[in-house]
């Protein structure tokens, strides 16, 4: 790990402390009302309004810099790619993680092959990919804005006849599970993907995988919403698709879509059923 990289590290350790504790703030400020008001008028001092302001204030100017780095932070690492904006069916995996696949531009938060943020939008031109793949990265943005943001952007950036293919958790069966009194379901769920106590209930497994409830600090890759076929649709309709099918594990009519076997998550199954809910949709 170099300076750099680990200077990268505390930063963002540091940027979720703060996250907690504007939380905290936030706490506060809501359960003591006018008195910090009344007691810094009485002391003298400024009010605690000014001071939350220019907190604020030094926020929004690091933020506006930051913002700045974004377009040649991204030129640099596309050009190591080889792409510009003439390039054309392009295959890209939105929320890579650790599974690389060959002949696709595998995009994540750094560090990645093309590292970046989905939230800032694709960094691509109107058209450009064949075919877009996420696998277990939508239940980590916010519902309805950030979510279908990203789907709004995918439908931008494929070409017409280009598809989509999702993977997310299937928030339907969980329900299922939960009402049958399925224990089996949610501990092989554990052994799946780690958490809980060892102790939890089956409501904590379900309303954690569903997205509620997450803690500030862990805000950035806790689940923050959860899907059922229905829901996936509509947030898929409401971004341009009109052509949405829902598919199954490995199931894909394209066979360059035939990729779910690269992620473990994905890949992840409860007897012969996958915890995944698998949806494609074509651009017209
Ligand atoms: C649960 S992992 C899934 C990884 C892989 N796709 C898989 O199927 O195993 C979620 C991935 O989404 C990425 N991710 C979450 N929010 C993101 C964002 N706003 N921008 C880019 N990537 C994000 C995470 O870094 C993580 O690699």
């Amino acid at each position: 790990m170099t300076d750099f990289d680990a200077m990268a590290d505390h930063n963002r350790r540091l940027s979720k402390a703060m996250l907690q504790s504007v939380f905290e703030l936030a706490c506060d400020l809501s359960g003591l009302g006018p008195f910090p008001e009344h007691v810094a008028h009485a002391r003298g001092q400024a009010p605690l309004a000014q001071r939350l302001q220019g907190i604020q204030q030094q926020i929004v100017q690091l933020r506006a810099e930051l913002q700045s780095l974004r377009a040649p932070y991204l030129m640099q690492q596309l050009q190591k790619l080889g792409i510009d904006q003439h390039s054309k069916d392009l295959q890209l995996h939105i929320g890579s993680g650790p599974y690389v696949l060959e002949h696709w531009v595998n995009l994540d938060i750094y560090p990645a092959q093309l590292a970046t943020n989905v939230l800032w939008g694709l960094p691509f031109t109107d058209g450009q990919c064949r075919y877009v793949f996420l696998s277990h990265l939508l239940e980590h943005l916010f519902y309805p804005t950030d979510a279908i943001g990203l789907l709004s952007e995918i439908h931008r950036v494929l070409a017409p006849g280009g598809v989509v293919r999702i993977a997310v958790p299937d928030i339907a069966q969980c329900i299922a599970a939960y009402q049958m009194g399925d224990d089996a379901f949610f501990n092989a769920r554990v052994e799946h993907w780690g958490g809980g106590d060892g102790n939890a209930t089956r409501l904590e497994h379900f309303l954690a995988y569903a997205g509620a409830g997450p803690d500030p600090a862990w805000l950035f890759e806790a689940h923050k919403f959860g899907y059922d076929h229905d829901t996936l649709a509509r947030a898929l309709r409401v971004a341009g698709f009109t052509n949405i099918t829902p598919s199954t594990y490995m199931a894909s009519v394209h066979p360059a879509l035939q990729v779910d076997s690269h992620s473990q998550v994905a890949s992840a199954r409860y007897g012969d059923r996958h915890y995944s809910l698998f949806l494609e949709a074509t651009k017209d």
